[in-house]
Order: C-alpha cells, then structure tokens, then sequence
C-alpha cells in the first residue's frame, strides 16, 4: 500500500526546522493527500462583484475604479438564475472530483453571510448566502470542497496600499502618509477571523487555496499576512486540509503542500529544491477567470483534454476555472468545453483518475503522452497525432501482456518480432526490445484516442 501511494506522490519532504505544531512525517503527508494525487481534475470557480461589469476579476485594478464607483455592481448584484445544482452536475459530468470556489476575491466581496463585514452577499439585492447551497450541491454529487480566499483586498480600509492596489497612491511618500492612518494588524485579525468562519460553518474542507503573495517593494509577503499564524490556524480548524503555497512560505517544506503554476504548462514534473513536488496547475477557458464576456481567446474542447492528460502525465493535478455570469449560469462557452471534457472522459476517465507520471524506464511514442495507474498497473498511451497503421513503441517487448483502445475496449494486435535486416515491405528494422502495435487506419471517433496497455 505504501509502495504504492510513493508512486502518486513524490520524493518525500522532510518537515525540517518545522514548528512543533506543524510536525508531520512524509508518510502522513502522503496519506493526508493521497484523495488529491488520486483524483487530478477539479473545477475552479471565479465568481464576485466583477461577473456584472465581465470584464474580467481584475477590472477594479484595470480601470483603477473607485470604492464608490465600483459600488453600483455591489447595488445590482442579483444572480436570480443561480442554481448550484446544475453546476455540480456538470461538474461531476466532466470528471470533476473536487471544486474550489472564490469565497473572497481581491476586491474584496463575500460570497457568505461573514459578520466581520458588511461588503457581503446578503447585503446585496441577491439577499441570500451563496457558499452554503454551493457547498451542498456539490457534496451531493461526491465532490470534494475547495476555498479560494483572497489574501488581497482592495475594499478592506486597513489593507495596505500597495502596488496591486487600484488607488494606489503614485509616489513612496505619498503612500507611507496614505498607510500611515490605517492598520495591517486588523487586517491580519479579519483575516484570520474570516477563515475561522470558512472553515468552521461549511463542515470538512479538502482544500484551501490562497492568494497571493508578491514581497519586495511595495509588496506583500508572508509577514504582512502573519502566514505561520494563519497557517497554524488553518490547520487547527482543518487538520486534513491540502494549502497551496501562496502564503509566501515556499522557503520551508511544512508551509505548504502543493504549488500552482497558473496559465502556464510546466515542461516536466515541477522541483523545489532538487525535489519532485505535489503540483495542480489553475487554467481558464478563455483568458480570464471572472467573467468576460468580450475575451474571445477560448480553448478548444481538444486543447483542454490534451492539457489535462499532458497535466497528468507529468504528475499533476488540473484545476480547471469557469466564471459564472452575474445572473449566476455557466455561459454557453463555458457549457460546450464542460460538455465536451464530459464525453472525453465518460470513455477515458481511467486513463486519468489515479493516474500519474509513467515510470522513467517507458519512453513515450513518438506523438503521444504516457499516464499510467500504479494500483492497476496500466499504461495509458494518449495519441496525440495518429498514425499510419502503426505505432513503435521503443523497449517495450515483454513489458505488456494486452493492448485495447479504451474507449471501446477494442483489441490493438502487436508483434514484437525483429528485424535485423529490412523488411521487404516495410523497409524498416527494429530492435529486439521493440513492439509494433496495428492499429486501425481510421481513428477512433474521440477528442483524444487512449491506448491501454496491460503492464506484465
Ligand atoms: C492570480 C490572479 C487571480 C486568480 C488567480 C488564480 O493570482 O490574481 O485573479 O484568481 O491567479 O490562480
């Protein structure tokens, strides 16, 4: 069993110059986050105050709009056709396990009923807490539950100025006398109150997911939120909770359990200090993450299976974001990419969930990706380009005992025998520990063809 859960999850982290509170072995690490290596696609919900003007969540930034300009979103947000049951259900469709939603974004907005502020959704026409039928809705469906809080807040008056912030003043000076009348302590407090609400009236909590942190000049970093503080908080409100490494803590091993390349394809399993480390990737639709009903940069059904694959096979987890409208739907955009992930995976979801990096000692064919299940010992061969009639997959002799398509169980004949010297008809020569598979000219009718391979 052991054995086992090392394969999903990577070299061990000692928990060195850990506090006492923090102190866990690597196989407790393991075993904390063993649902998460395991379950590799969630969904990301990008929703606040920012789905009316839908230009995106960093429009207050952007447009540098005021306080009391941005207020008219707050006055009309109104979200009447919000039914979070449709969203789970179209999660769960697509091969979502888990879900992380934008609790506080950095503008600010609540999207529960929290008493440490009036800038919430019950103050709001809408009237009603948003998080708790969401939290219940997706539970429903067997899927896990993720926060996103904000550790930037640009409505909050003891936030700090600082160079994210869309009133922040133009010189250092003029900052430090703007700062000078307002206190990051109670910001600090109302953080850690906030979380205590989060993590305490929604029930278990898988994961939490802070954002984030940029230290140096006029910045933030892990002192200006008092990180270790929340982060011990945190844990003893949620002691199985998985935290992302925002917080500014990534200098020791024990601040954090994954982290989250955003917008970006990693080009192999990412390292921290020579080590492997547990990572989930946030990717969008489209380019942004709130709402943004003029961005017309939207992935194709196809580019997203391949990054959840390429995702996967390189060891990670996908995080995959949707921005709901302010009347509270899923946009047509958005349904079609749910839709067509969902029909990838009715048929390929095993080539997916419990899946990892293949070991080192497979090569990749030529166009493909490998993922593999080290509890079932399958290899899953995701053709990217596919071939004329055959597939080479070097060293492989004696390594398989079967090959299938896997989204009809079809079975892919191969030879393994050699050629030292050019085949009549095929010109070509293979090596003793190679395998030819014989596939169908025509491919498969899916997004992304999956080839199964029984290891010995
Ligand atoms: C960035 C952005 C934010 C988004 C997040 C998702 O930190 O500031 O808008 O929520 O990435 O990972």
């Amino acid at each position: 069993m052991l054995m086992l859960a090392s394969f999903l999850f990577p070299a061990e982290i000692p928990a060195q110059n850990a506090p006492a509170w923090a102190l866990e072995t690597p196989e407790q690490k393991e075993k904390r986050m063993a649902w998460w290596t395991h379950d590799r696609l969630g969904m990301f919900i990008h929703w606040g105050l920012y789905s009316l003007p839908a230009r995106g969540e960093w429009v207050k930034r952007r447009e540098k709009i005021t306080g009391a300009d941005y207020q008219k979103y707050f006055e009309r947000f109104n979200p009447d056709l919000y039914n979070p049951k449709e969203w789970a259900a179209r999660a769960r469709a697509a091969g979502m396990k888990y879900m992380v939603v934008t609790t506080k974004h950095h503008e600010g907005f609540c999207l529960w009923d929290s008493k440490h502020t009036d800038y919430k959704v019950t103050n709001t026409p809408h009237g009603k807490d948003l998080i708790k039928p969401l939290v219940d809705a997706f539970r429903a469906e067997g899927i896990r539950i993720g926060f996103y809080y904000s550790l930037i807040d640009w409505h909050h008056p003891d936030f700090h100025y600082d160079r994210h912030h869309p009133q922040c003043p133009p010189t250092p000076e003029k900052r430090k006398a703007a700062n000078a009348s307002s206190d990051m302590g109670k910001y600090r407090q109302y953080m850690k109150d906030q979380l205590t609400e989060l993590l305490t009236q929604f029930g278990r909590i898988d994961e939490l997911f802070m954002d984030f942190s940029y230290p140096g000049e006029n910045g933030k970093g892990h002192a200006d939120w008092d990180a270790e503080g929340l982060l011990q908080l945190v844990r003893s409100l949620q002691p199985e909770i998985l935290v992302n490494s925002r917080m500014d803590l990534e200098h020791t091993d024990w601040g954090w359990d994954f982290v989250t390349p955003e917008q970006f394809m990693p080009r192999r399993w990412p390292e921290v200090r020579g080590r492997r480390v547990p990572w989930e990737t946030c990717q969008t639709f489209s380019g942004a993450w709130g709402y943004h009903r003029d961005e017309h940069s939207w992935k194709s059904v196809r580019q997203l299976v391949v990054m959840l694959a390429e995702t996967v096979s390189k060891g990670g987890n996908l995080l995959l974001n949707t921005g709901p409208t302010a009347r509270g739907v899923f946009d047509d955009r958005a349904i079609a990419r749910l839709d067509g992930i969902g029909k990838w995976m009715q048929f390929h979801r095993r080539s997916i969930h419990g899946c990892t990096q293949a070991p080192d000692d497979f090569t990749a064919p030529e166009n493909c990706l490998l993922t593999y299940n080290p509890a079932t010992k399958r290899l899953y061969i995701h053709v990217l380009e596919w071939p004329f009639k055959s597939l080479h997959l070097p060293g492989y002799a004696g390594r398989f005992s079967y090959a299938q398509l896997l989204n009809d169980a079809s079975e892919i004949k191969f030879r393994t025998q050699t050629h030292a010297q050019p085949d009549a008809h095929t010109t070509e020569t293979s090596g003793a520990k190679d395998v030819m598979l014989t596939l169908p000219v025509e491919p498969p009718p899916v997004t992304l063809p999956v080839i199964e391979l029984f290891l010995e």
